[in-house]
């Protein structure tokens, strides 16, 4: 997914990213296993050729403390990184519903995680 890596710079870069608090130093090769694992995840939902191997959204994400309003600054990320990569309908529309459809499982004291 070629707008992978900029989201995730972007996220980066982001003011007050909106894990600021929950990412300690990670090496390349860490940063470079959750990208490709970002990317398997959202190809494998999409019906692309690839496996997802890396742990559930909930699993993966317990424990941060991720709020909706972390959640929210994430989406305006992910809108700006379609915006700079001109991702046309529907799939521009297809990315953002996919991943609303995943806060339920990554924002912590949501009804789902509980
Ligand atoms: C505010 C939003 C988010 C934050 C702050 C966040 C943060 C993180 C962090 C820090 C990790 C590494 C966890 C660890 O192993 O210590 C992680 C893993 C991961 N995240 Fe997120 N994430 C967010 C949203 C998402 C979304 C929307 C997706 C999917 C589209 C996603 C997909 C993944 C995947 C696939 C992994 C790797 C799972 C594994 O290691 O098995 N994350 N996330």
């Amino acid at each position: 997914m070629r707008y992978g890596q900029p989201l995730c710079r972007l996220g980066m870069d982001h003011p007050r990213p909106p894990h600021a608090n929950r990412l300690r130093p990670r090496s390349v090769d860490t940063l470079n296993r959750e990208r490709q694992l970002a990317v398997d995840f959202i190809a494998a939902a999409a019906g692309g050729p690839t496996i997802y191997l890396g742990r559930d959204m909930k699993i993966s994400h317990r424990g941060m403390g991720i709020t909706k309003a972390d959640y929210a600054a994430f989406m305006r990320c992910l809108s700006v990184t379609l915006d700079t990569f001109k991702v046309p309908e529907p799939e521009r529309s297809e990315v953002v519903a996919f991943t609303t459809t995943l806060e339920s499982e990554i924002v912590e004291g949501s009804s789902k995680t509980g």
